[in-house]
């Protein structure tokens, strides 16, 4: 395949706009898959995604099509749509020429419509935009038309109006792909330059890299080089994703595919790294912008034992998601164990699923908080914050495009869904990050019979100190076991105590229930108590439960 048949492109689109399901019937037209209703979402693999019904995961499929006589390969790299997972969609899209922007008939443009678009535009790529479910009764694909006019300044003729649920005019968008998209440009004859832009790991043949070639070619036996590590491998495998890796001879420049090399130690496919051939250097790429979490959670094993195990699960898995930040922390209650960054909420319910579905590591999770910066002084006193507007655009005469200026912790847990309830599932939400600002935020120990229990202690806006104080105690209340004395559990910034309960004093006495009967009976009952205060931690006089924290840290 020279190179001007070549297109690598990816589609971008809101949420639930159809991406997975138009590329579902390109792969089909194509015959790259057969059509049958076992290949739905066909690129979504991880059970994650099936499950949930999103792509979490960027994945490629090389397509075969001829188009006027002529033989074309067509690249297509899925992308997910979810807001927390923009970082995957800049990735993808720095190996394309340009993309499809899919938006429904119905919904029109929503707000990961405008984040995609921009993420492309800026990239600089050529745009396909594709109005994708005309077969809907309430579709009104001319709206949405005049809003892509409007928002985006594309002429309203420029876009395909399809079905991909029914495959109506899908052949046209291939054709589009094929006119508007240019070729990469590069070249076969230039040194090798290999962008690493995913991987993965499989237990059996190692790291396997994703790699778009920007110039020359590649093929087994080749010495390469990475830029990142200097490290040197043998090339042992190449192919191209069909969306199953399928090996081939080489891979020549402009293409996208895979190459397995003997990486055995997950850090040596760092993701954004150049390949090239041994004593042939060029230039590297510009590589990626990390990734910034923006929420942070603990994470501990259940149980200690499995802490190896968990370490090298986590490496694996953060290879295949290099936008989590991982930092070693411990806790006396919890053990060893890590502090973790994510992208946003639903990206840390992901990765912790697929850690149980993938890795089948069973994990404690503390509740998520959001980074802060504390300037230690005795004035802080600037007024409560809340949102503040700073534009607003009309669409259309029925929908409106809003920015605000928020604190990251008030929308990161539960706005979105408020959001969704709120407007009955119409408004949609994107956010990015706009660096730190004062805030009237205070730190709130909690109390055990007056000593401060070093897990619970958070920093919160001063406004919530009171209901998750009484909260955080009601809790514990409910999970410490009663004591041969009475506990005051007692929630407190600095010396002033916002919130108590009591918890009353008394003796399991695990034997009454017997009436002094059976002695093996008894004994094991003793036995049961005994193990159970192995796993106890004394905060003062107290002891807890490492199940209490448990249940008190954990997420509901
Ligand atoms: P993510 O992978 O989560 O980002 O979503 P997506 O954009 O890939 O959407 P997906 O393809 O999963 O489609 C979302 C829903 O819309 C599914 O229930 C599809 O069956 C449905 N859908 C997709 N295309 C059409 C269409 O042309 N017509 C109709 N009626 N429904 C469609």
């Amino acid at each position: 395949y020279p190179v001007e048949s070549i297109r690598n492109f990816s589609i971008i689109a809101h949420v639930d706009h159809g991406k997975s399901t138009l590329a579902d019937r390109l792969l089909e037209i194509t015959g790259t898959i057969a059509k049958t209703d076992r290949n739905k979402q066909v690129l979504d693999k991880l059970q994650v995604e099936r499950e949930r019904g999103i792509t979490v995961k960027a994945q490629s499929a090389s397509i075969f099509y001829n188009h006027e006589g002529v033989n074309y390969l067509l690249n297509l790299i899925d992308t997910p749509g979810h807001v927390d997972f923009s970082y995957e969609v800049s990735r993808s899209l720095s190996a394309c020429q340009g993309v499809i922007l899919v938006v429904d008939a119905n919904e029109g443009i929503q707000a990961q419509t405008v984040a995609n678009f921009y993420l492309a535009f800026e990239a600089q790529l050529a745009i396909i935009p594709v109005i994708n479910k005309i077969d809907l009764k309430n579709a009104d694909p001319e709206r949405v038309e005049k809003q892509i006019e409007k928002l985006f300044d594309i002429p309203t003729e420029e876009c395909v109006r399809i079905s991909a649920k029914q495959g109506t005019n899908v052949e046209k968008v291939l054709q589009k792909v094929i006119e508007k998209i240019p070729p990469p440009q590069c070249n076969t004859a230039d040194p090798l330059k290999a962008l690493v832009f995913d991987s993965t790991f499989d237990h059996y043949r190692g790291v396997i890299a994703n790699i778009a070639l920007f110039g020359g070619e590649i093929e087994k036996g080749h010495k390469i080089v990475s830029a990142h590590t200097k490290k040197r491998y043998e090339v042992n495998e190449v192919g191209i994703l069909t969306p199953n890796e399928q090996p081939t001879h080489k891979l020549y420049a402009g293409q996208v595919g895979y190459l397995i090399a003997g990486m055995k130690e997950v850090t040596e496919a760092q993701i954004g790294d150049t390949l090239f051939l041994y004593k042939q250097p060029v230039e590297p790429l510009p590589g990626f912008k990390s990734a910034k979490p923006m929420v942070f959670a603990g994470m501990y094993p259940v149980d200690q034992t499995e802490y190896n195990n968990l370490k090298s699960a986590l490496e694996r898995l953060t290879l295949n998601d290099s936008s989590v930040t991982v930092h070693r922390d411990s806790s006396l209650a919890l053990g060893a164990g890590w502090r973790l960054g994510f992208l946003g909420l639903l990206h840390m319910e992901v990765f912790n699923q697929r850690l149980e579905q993938e890795y089948n590591m069973s994990v404690i999770l503390t509740a998520p908080t959001v980074p802060y910066k504390a300037i230690l002084s005795s004035a802080k006193l600037i007024k409560d914050r809340r949102a503040v507007q700073k534009d607003m655009l009309y669409i259309d005469e029925r929908r409106v495009m809003l920015k605000y200026l928020f604190p990251l912790n008030e929308i990161v847990v539960d706005f979105y869904d408020a959001l969704k309830s709120l407007s009955s599932g119409y408004a949609s939400f994107d956010y990015e990050d706009a660096g730190y600002q004062a805030a009237d935020l205070i730190k709130m120990d909690i109390l055990l019979n007056g000593n401060p229990v070093e897990e619970l202690s958070t920093i919160i806006h001063n406004d919530k100190a009171y209901a998750t104080g009484k909260f955080l105690c009601e809790r514990l209340k409910d999970a410490i076991p009663r004591q041969l004395f009475e506990i005051a559990i007692q929630a407190a910034i600095g010396k002033k105590i916002i919130a108590r309960e009591t918890l009353k004093a008394y003796r399991k006495n695990v034997v009454a229930k017997c009436y002094g009967g059976d002695i093996t009976r008894r004994m094991k009952l003793l036995k049961r108590q005994a193990e159970g205060k192995k796993l106890m931690r004394k905060i003062g006089n107290v002891e807890v439960p490492r199940d209490a924290f448990i249940r008190v840290l954990k997420r509901q």
